[in-house]
């Protein structure tokens, strides 16, 4: 028996994921938009947000996969039933983009880019003279898989790194340390990276108090969402100075609307939400691998715990 996969994605991404599923999926899936089925056909929706329909309105649902790592927005949707396994996306090239997006990011801070860039835009020849990777720490938020790949990468080129984890475990690779000493590990912070997922303990954390307790002159990078930080109080941390440079991936309107301050700040490199996309082709036998699971009768992967929020 043929089994339904819909697919629920903003039509710029949904095509290749139509094509990339099918080609992963076989012979044993139908793979489709899910208006191409009845509501009560599909097994699994592959969803990407915005979602264009309640995912309660399908009554025999086995499986949500979501088709990004965040699944906050379909947290958020009403009526979501918690019998049903939610899934995020787990795909190593999302892995790799965003370790070589934050990597790309620090080492920009660390060989003082942003800097040169406004001594550029002066036509000013000044040299600036640095310390060593091993002398400045970078401090993540959040070691999911992403964290830890970019906390690895960080590490391999030589920076001190410690991650912040919600609950502290032993940690074989990276140096880890609970909410209970952010403010410490902040005071020795100079670069901050942004990785957490939205819940409502991260929403809003970097705001003004948080950002008062970094070192003068560090900088700090977000990738994660818009959500986790209070614009205000960064571009108030941007103007005075302290805060040396802002790299933002992430806004809480997407796209940053046209007249928002971040896009003039000297202080802010802005990138639109590209720091770890997920690529159809290796997101899509991610997919596969967990429908068999689904299939076999075996524990699904990368399960969302709905308490948690991720
Ligand atoms: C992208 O932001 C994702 O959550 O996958």
């Amino acid at each position: 028996m043929r089994h339904n996969l819909g697919v629920m994605a903003p039509s710029s991404e949904e095509h290749r994921w139509l094509g990339a599923l099918a080609d992963a999926l076989g012979e044993a899936w139908t793979v489709d938009r899910v208006e191409a089925f009845a509501d009560d056909e599909l097994e699994v929706i592959a969803a990407a947000p915005p979602l264009r329909r309640a995912l309660s309105e399908f009554p025999n649902l086995r499986l949500i996969q979501s088709l990004w790592a965040g699944v906050e927005v379909i947290l958020r949707d009403p009526g979501l039933r918690t019998d049903i396994p939610l899934a995020r996306m787990k795909d190593p090239q999302m892995e790799t983009s965003m370790a070589l997006s934050v990597l790309a990011h620090v080492l920009a801070f660390h060989l003082h880019h942003d800097q040169y860039r406004r001594r550029q835009n002066g036509s000013e020849w000044s040299q600036i003279y640095g310390v060593s990777p091993g002398e400045r720490t970078v401090t993540i938020l959040g070691l999911g898989a992403m964290g830890r790949a970019a906390a690895v990468a960080l590490q391999d080129a030589g920076f001190g790194v410690a991650a912040m984890v919600r609950t502290p475990r032993l940690d074989d690779e990276i140096d880890v340390f609970g909410p209970d000493q952010l403010d410490e590990r902040l005071a020795d912070t100079d670069v901050l990276v942004n990785v957490l997922p939205v819940t409502e303990e991260t929403r809003d954390l970097v705001d003004g108090a948080l950002l008062s307790k970094l070192p003068p002159g560090s900088g700090f990078v977000n990738v994660a969402r818009g959500v986790h930080v209070v614009d205000d109080d960064l571009l108030a941390a941007l103007d005075s100075g302290r805060l040396r440079h802002a790299f933002l991936d992430v806004f809480r309107v997407e796209p940053l609307p046209e007249d928002h301050r971040f896009w003039t700040h000297p202080r802010v490199t802005i990138t639109p939400h590209m720091a770890a996309p997920t690529f159809p082709s290796s997101g899509s036998v991610f997919v596969a691998e967990q429908l068999e699971r689904l299939e076999q009768g075996q524990p699904l992967e990368h399960l969302v715990d709905h308490a948690a929020g991720y």
